[in-house]
């Protein structure tokens, strides 16, 4: 038996190891958790949910009156979950227009939705202006051809490549000059021109999970030469904590975008923000269930998902912890493999538990962004459920998949 010892900072707010030993999460015993649901499972601490949405809209108001929160819905793309965040008082940014779907049906209103995209279709432009959104965020000048054969009057605000690098995955990272996403300083000059007083102003996404604020003051200098806008969005980006990381505070995040927008174009702009993975990422875990153990060179631990619920690990070497839920602790160096067939399919390389045995239920924190957002059918395994928890109750929002579910398409 190992050592009792406290959770990290990773799992959601709230989350405890009751009397029994056993991990708690939204009030919630684990175990119980899997009984009923099954693994793997993402379970989302709503509590945590609502609290992060509220520190987010207390730090932004904290430093300025102007300013909106959008829920960047790619993160975790889920009805309920976005339902939560609209209660919460935030507004959306969709990526597609499944992900406006989503946003209508979540119940946002649509003035504070704004569509993004490389590369919108015109169907998909078409659905927004006439959902009535917000902002259509342009992001090169086919688009505003495109935009322009369809109405004369839409608000948009133009994406722009500052041509600024913060730290972070090279698959994450999106502000640097030669970036598939936004205009560049001279092509927005031009945009601007076409587009007229149909801007409402400048917006940029730099990268994500990152864990230095300097670049988005950078990012707003870059920018300094187009003009002067009512409003500035700067995208998401904050770094969120998996294993050892320590990101910047709510408070200090929105002091550096807001004091940037400030110091650089005058008070009186309106600041909006999207954080995706900062919201989400530690509200949520993953339990799964031990198949097999082996010993091949290493302990190998192999559980019933994998890469089809959690990408990360295989496509940016995201790491992640872990912990057997009713033994927490514990010192064998274990190698925590999904169940796909292929060798990238590990979720955790090296990873110390306690003495893992087949029917362990494992739990892997901070699966709350880009987790369920990335699920997949890989190998035809059905993808998890989501179950929110709150107060000791437990409730499925979304199902599991059925392997009818994988045929439904078929014609
Ligand atoms: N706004 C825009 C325009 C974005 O492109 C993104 C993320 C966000 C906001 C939210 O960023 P966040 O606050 O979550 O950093 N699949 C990758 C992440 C891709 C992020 C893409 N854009 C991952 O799992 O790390």
């Amino acid at each position: 038996m190992a050592a009792v010892q406290q959770l990290s900072a990773a799992y959601p707010l709230g989350s405890r190891i009751d009397d029994a030993g056993v991990l708690e999460v939204g009030g919630c015993n684990a175990l119980e958790l899997a009984r009923e649901f099954g693994t793997p499972c993402y379970v989302v601490a709503e509590d945590d949910l609502r609290a992060r949405a509220r520190a987010f809209v207390s730090a932004f108001k904290a430093r300025t009156d102007d300013f909106d929160v959008l829920f960047a819905t790619k993160a975790f793309p889920c009805t309920a979950v976005m339902r939560v965040l609209q209660q919460e008082g935030l507004g959306c940014d969709v990526a597609s227009g499944g992900e406006l779907h989503l946003a209508l049906r979540a119940g946002f209103d649509p003035a504070r939705i704004v569509l993004h995209g490389n590369a919108k279709s015109e169907a998909e432009l078409r659905a927004a202006v006439d959902a009535g959104i917000g902002h259509v965020v342009v992001d090169n000048l086919d688009e505003v051809d495109r935009l322009d054969r369809l109405t004369d009057s839409q608000r948009v605000m133009l994406r722009v490549t500052p041509g600024v690098r913060g730290r972070t995955h090279d698959f994450i990272s999106t502000g640097q000059a030669d970036s598939k996403f936004g205009f560049s300083i001279a092509d927005a000059r031009i945009a601007i021109g076409r587009l007229g007083d149909r801007v409402a102003g400048i917006h940029m996404h730099i990268g994500s999970q990152l864990l230095e604020l300097a670049p988005f003051r950078a990012a707003v200098e870059a920018i300094a030469g187009l003009g002067d806008f009512e409003a500035y969005n700067l995208g998401g980006g904050l770094g969120v904590r998996y294993t050892t990381e320590e990101p910047p505070s709510l408070e200090e995040y929105a002091a550096a975008k807001v004091d940037a927008v400030r110091d650089v174009f005058g008070p009186g702009r309106r600041v909006l923000d999207e954080p995706g993975r900062a919201l989400t990422a530690n509200s949520t875990v993953t339990l799964y269930s031990v198949e097999s153990i082996k010993h091949n060179v290493r302990t190998w631990v192999a559980v019933d998902g994998g890469m089809s619920d959690n990408l990360r690990p295989m496509l940016y070497g995201a790491r992640y912890e872990a912990q057997v839920v009713d033994r927490i602790g514990g010192t064998t160096p274990c190698c925590l493999a999904g169940k796909h067939c292929e060798s990238s399919d590990v979720l955790i390389d090296e990873v110390a538990l306690d003495e893992p045995r087949v029917g362990d239920v494992i739990v892997t924190p901070a699966t709350g962004a880009y987790g369920y957002a990335m699920a997949n059918n890989y190998n035809g395994v059905p993808r998890p459920p989501v179950v929110f928890a709150a107060g000791g109750d437990a409730r499925l929002v979304v199902r599991r998949e059925t392997v009818e579910d994988l045929v439904a398409r078929d014609v």
